[in-house]
């Protein structure tokens, strides 16, 4: 921990006054973090050459490694949450802590699938699949690309296994059911995965999932994890049961999981639950499913570790619904325009914090105290030592903090 503890979460709480203000200031220079990564990252390698231990938080890079993948590795390397931690403080200061011992203590590597799922082509300007995607005030990027781009990222900073599934579509139910089979396969060559649409991100990119499966308290009967939906009216199911949100989903593997997926996905053939054939093409199709039918049948107690809303689904800006805020889990179904920004927030929230503090670091080289002088006409005067300590008096008569 102590290495680490200067970017534990409690230091990082200060740097943005609400969302709005950080919207703003994140738009401004959106097109610049992952160049400034470049150009942060190659001239910080030189300077540790010379100088070890000025930065603290610097990992080695080979030289003139500029690969992408070392830039995401030396921006999270050194800052990455541990796994077995006993809590976590969010950047608004709260602290999560664990209930008991954790049983996940080593990483789980590529045990672990983070996994998009998709029917559509996807080919389109600012799609994931077009050719060239740009940022361009995050309007050249388009939001589902912005998560999907931010599911692979999650699963580099963490050496996950990531996969794209280019899914077939069935001939007679809505897109999103196609996830259910698409799920179970994968299921059958990884331990676990974590299934997101592409409007779900995690919050805390550098917040192992290894962590949220101790903090959530995945047991070895554990089949799924799921969020509940909001509070509303229509995310109830025929029984008056509130849905599990079926955007982000953690499984693990087993044969009574296998067994899960394949009723579920089987459900609308109504050879099991009569009447479930109407989610094949009405809202909220699979989900519906899996809340009318699926969670009534695998219902030990261990089955379904059921999410709280506000840590697992929503966003800060769907808060009133329902107190859904995304803690950990940001679901962008209030506004999936808000993606993008969210992607950028994965960078900004560490680029920003440590840029800061080499800014400091260095501030001998850069930072000149120029207070000793006066200015006359075009010159800069030393002033004399009666001079300097009546500067002390009037200091600020002619500046004004604008709050800028
Ligand atoms: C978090 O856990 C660490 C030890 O793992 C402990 O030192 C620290 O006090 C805890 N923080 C809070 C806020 O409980
Ligand atoms: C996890 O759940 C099991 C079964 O409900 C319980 O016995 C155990 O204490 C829980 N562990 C944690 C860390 O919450």
């Amino acid at each position: 921990m102590s290495v680490h503890s200067k970017y534990a979460y409690t230091s990082l709480a200060n740097i943005a006054s609400g969302p709005h203000a950080r919207w703003r200031r994140i738009l401004l220079i959106a097109l610049l973090p992952m160049l400034c990564a470049f150009i942060y990252f190659t001239y910080e390698s030189n300077a540790l050459a010379s100088s070890q231990d000025l930065f603290k938080h610097d990992v080695a890079l080979s030289n003139g490694d500029t690969s992408m993948a070392t830039v995401i590795k030396a921006l999270y390397g050194p800052i990455l949450h541990p796994i077995d931690a006993a809590n976590f403080t969010d950047d608004e200061g709260q602290t999560y802590h664990l209930n008991g011992a954790p049983r996940f203590r080593k990483k789980l590597g590529r045990k672990v699938l983070v996994l998009d799922i998709d029917s559509r082509p996807l080919t389109k300007p600012g799609q994931l699949m077009d050719d060239e995607l740009i940022w361009k005030d995050g309007e050249g990027i388009r939001a589902l690309s912005a998560g999907m781009l931010s599911h692979y990222t999650y699963a580099m900073i963490h050496g996950y296994d990531y996969k794209f599934i280019r899914a077939p579509d069935y001939e007679d139910r809505w897109g999103t059911w196609v996830k259910v089979p698409v799920m179970r396969e994968a299921l059958k060559t990884h331990d676990y995965i974590l299934f997101m649409d592409s409007d779900v991100m995690l919050h805390f990119p550098h917040l192992p999932l290894e962590w949220l499966l101790n903090y959530w308290n995945m047991t070895k009967e554990t089949l799924v994890m799921m969020s509940l939906d909001p509070d509303e009216p229509q995310n109830y199911d025929s029984r008056g049961n509130r849905y599990l949100n079926t955007g982000f989903v953690i499984a693990q593997q087993s044969e009574r999981t296998q067994e899960m997926f394949k009723v579920w996905a089987e459900c609308p053939d109504e050879g099991r639950y009569l009447g479930c054939g109407k989610w094949k093409l009405e809202m909220f199709h699979e989900q519906a499913a899996f809340g009318n039918y699926i969670r009534y049948e695998f219902d030990r107690p261990e089955d379904i570790r059921v999410l709280p809303c506000v840590e697992a689904n929503g966003a800060p800006e769907a808060e009133n619904r329902g107190g859904c805020k995304g803690t950990f889990v940001r679901h962008y179904w209030v506004n999936k325009g808000l993606v993008p920004k969210a992607l950028s927030d994965q960078v900004m929230q560490y680029f920003i914090p440590r840029l800061h503090q080499m800014y400091h670091k260095t501030a001998g080289h850069h930072i000149v105290d120029a207070k000793g002088f006066r200015l006359s006409g075009a010159e800069m005067i030393e002033l004399t030592p009666e001079e300097k300590q009546a500067l002390n008096n009037g200091e600020g008569k002619n500046q004004k903090d604008e709050g800028w």
